[in-house]
């Protein structure tokens, strides 16, 4: 009785362990047999994007890693030996597989070693097929519709500043006509002595001045009455500048290009600026972020190696043995400026709300759906970060669809309050909503201020309470 128990177990046991066999063998199949064919792009793309394309390109182009164009042609290993070396690339090289080691041999000495990628056998495949086959290589999101403005094109900043030389003008012609006026005394002074009158009588400055004025009265108000009029025109637009810093650039410890980075690179926003995604802050991102690239990239075309040089001063990299210096880094890549005690590089703060206002980016980018472009400009055209003015922004509308234009200067108050009173809410679309809304906007003994609100089928930020003192102010 007891050995039929036994058996019956053991022959259960069997039959799942042959199942779970077949199945794995099966799923291997699926995912090792033909990982080059069937994938689907657009969710390859996506994956594509999101784990490999701060290294790779789907191009020849090396960025920190070679270009994968082309790949399925070089890739002699086999389709389980890609999924692994994707997944683990330092267990795949212990193959011993001639093709990974000739790509050991030639990267990770520049390069490193590419970092395993938590993507499955299938996410391989969908991100084969997009590989293989990118659908529109040149429109990155990030810069649609712009074309990108190569290093080569951006404007050298220009040390001098025009109105110095209309000061040094406007001396020059003020010292000429005075000494000019002195020769004309002089002369007029000497003619009289030669006529056999007596010279001119001896006078200051200030009372030649004064004789002066009187002689050309119409002329001299006209001209006070200019300047007056200029002095308030310059006091009004000062008094109503006062806390506005639009077009504020302050110069940067690292002379960084956005459009370098963004455009020419495509490299999303969202790889530098991530918690904009997610918090209220968007940040600045760390040097190691940097260094996921400028491990490789040791030169730049503008400045060569200086500016990126001042990435490794930071952090303590040696970019002649390519190692961090007093083993940084190798404990595990937190920090690694914190074992080498370099100092961090501190960026200036360009962007500066007072204190007693609350900003979420989170709020804005992901709930809101808004372009960071709506309230930076075409950042992917700059070189460092710049408060953008609103002309500037509103110029944008047609390269952003959905750019809300406004006329107060960005982040004032005003330009909050003006863009809540534009913006309208994206509701779910499910038809809840809108039947909801219709019956509220109908029903007569309802609230009047609702139905003024749903009247024109739009729901803007302002009448969800975007115009409370309180959700803005602490
Ligand atoms: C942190 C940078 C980095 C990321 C992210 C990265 N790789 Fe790599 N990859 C490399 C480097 C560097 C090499 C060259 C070999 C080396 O140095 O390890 C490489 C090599 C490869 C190769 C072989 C290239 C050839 O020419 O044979 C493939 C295929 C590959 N990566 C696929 C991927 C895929 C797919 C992803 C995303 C799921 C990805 N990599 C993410 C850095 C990266
Ligand atoms: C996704 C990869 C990547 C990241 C991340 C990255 N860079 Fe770069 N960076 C590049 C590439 C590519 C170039 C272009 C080199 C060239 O062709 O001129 C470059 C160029 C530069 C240059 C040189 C500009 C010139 O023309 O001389 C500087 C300075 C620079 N980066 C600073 C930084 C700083 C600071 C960070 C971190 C905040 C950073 N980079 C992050 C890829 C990257
Ligand atoms: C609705 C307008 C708005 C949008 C959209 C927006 N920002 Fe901002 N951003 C601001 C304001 C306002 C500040 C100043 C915040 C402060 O001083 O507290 C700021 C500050 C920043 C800063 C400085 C660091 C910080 O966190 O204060 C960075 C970087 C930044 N934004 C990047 C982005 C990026 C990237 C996006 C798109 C993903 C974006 N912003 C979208 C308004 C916006
Ligand atoms: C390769 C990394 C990188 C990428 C990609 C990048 N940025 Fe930046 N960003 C920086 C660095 C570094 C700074 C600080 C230096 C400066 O102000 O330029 C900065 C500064 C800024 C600032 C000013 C921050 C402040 O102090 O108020 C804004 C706004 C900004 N970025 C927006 C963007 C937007 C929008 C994008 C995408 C179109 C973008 N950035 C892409 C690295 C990056
Ligand atoms: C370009 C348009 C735009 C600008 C500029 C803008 N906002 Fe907003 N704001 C929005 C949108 C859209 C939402 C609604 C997001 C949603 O769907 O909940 C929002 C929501 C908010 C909320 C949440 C309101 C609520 O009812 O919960 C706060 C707080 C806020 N914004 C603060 C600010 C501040 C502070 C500024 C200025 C520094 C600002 N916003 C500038 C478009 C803007
Ligand atoms: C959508 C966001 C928002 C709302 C709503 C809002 N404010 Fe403001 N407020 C701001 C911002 C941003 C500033 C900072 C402007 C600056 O620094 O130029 C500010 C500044 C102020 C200041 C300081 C004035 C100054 O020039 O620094 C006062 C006072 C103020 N707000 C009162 C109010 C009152 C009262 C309400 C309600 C009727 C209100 N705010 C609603 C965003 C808002």
């Amino acid at each position: 009785m007891q050995q039929a128990i036994f058996n019956g177990t053991r022959t259960a046991r069997w039959a799942v362990q042959s199942f779970l066999a077949a199945c794995l063998l099966l799923s291997n199949a699926a995912a090792f047999g033909q990982i080059w064919e069937g994938g689907n792009v657009e969710n390859g793309q996506a994956l594509f994007n999101a784990n490999c394309a701060s290294c790779h390109k789907v191009t020849n182009e090396v960025l920190a890693a070679p270009g994968l164009a082309g790949i399925r042609d070089r890739w002699t290993s086999g389709d389980e030996l890609l999924v692994q070396w994707i997944q683990n690339p330092q267990a795949a090289a212990e193959s011993g597989d001639p093709y990974i080691k000739s790509l050991v041999d030639r990267y990770v000495g520049t390069y490193g070693w590419m970092s395993a990628q938590a993507v499955s056998a299938d996410d391989v495949k969908d991100i084969m097929a997009y590989v293989q086959n990118p659908p529109d290589v040149a429109a990155p999101a990030a810069s649609a519709g712009t074309d990108c403005i190569t290093v080569d094109e951006l404007p050298v900043q220009n040390a001098d500043n025009p109105s110095i030389w209309f000061l040094v003008l406007l001396v020059l012609f003020l010292v000429i006509a005075l000494s000019a006026a002195g020769v004309n005394r002089t002369l007029r002074s000497a003619v009289n002595v030669s006529k056999g009158e007596s010279p001119l009588p001896d006078a200051t400055y200030f009372q030649r001045a004064k004789g002066w004025m009187w002689n050309n009265l119409v002329f001299v108000s006209l001209v006070g009455l200019f300047v007056v009029a200029y002095a308030v025109v310059i006091g009004y637009q000062g008094l109503m500048g006062i806390g506005v810093m639009e077009g504020y650039k302050p110069d940067q410890p690292i002379k960084f290009i956005h459009s370098v980075h963004v455009c020419e690179n495509e490299v999303d926003c969202k790889y530098c600026h991530h918690s904009a995604y997610e918090s209220k802050h968007a940040g600045i991102p760390s040097t190691n972020v940097c260094m996921n690239c400028h491990k490789a990239v040791k030169k730049g075309r503008r400045y060569g190696e200086t500016e990126i040089g001042k990435i490794y001063a930071a952090i303590g990299f040696d970019p002649e043995s390519g190692t961090y210096m007093n083993g940084a880094g190798e404990k595990g890549f937190t920090n690694p400026q914190d074992d080498f005690g370099g100092e961090p590089i501190r960026w200036n703060k360009v962007h500066n709300l007072p204190d007693h206002v609350f900003f979420s980016h989170q709020q804005h980018v992901v709930v809101g759906g808004l372009h960071c472009q709506n309230c930076h400009g075409d950042v992917q055209t700059y070189t460092v970060g710049r408060q953008a003015r609103t002309e500037d922004i509103n110029k944008l509308v047609d390269d952003y669809p959905g750019l809300i234009q406004l006329s107060k200067p960005t982040l004032t108050m005003g330009w909050c309050i003006e863009c809540h009173n534009k913006a309208e809410v994206s509701l779910a679309s499910s038809g809840y909503y809108e039947e909801m809304h219709e019956r509220l906007r109908d029903d007569e003994r309802g609230n009047e201020e609702l139905r003024r609100y749903l009247e024109d089928d739009k729901i803007t930020v302002k009448e969800l309470g975007g115009w409370e003192c309180a959700k803005c102010h602490y």
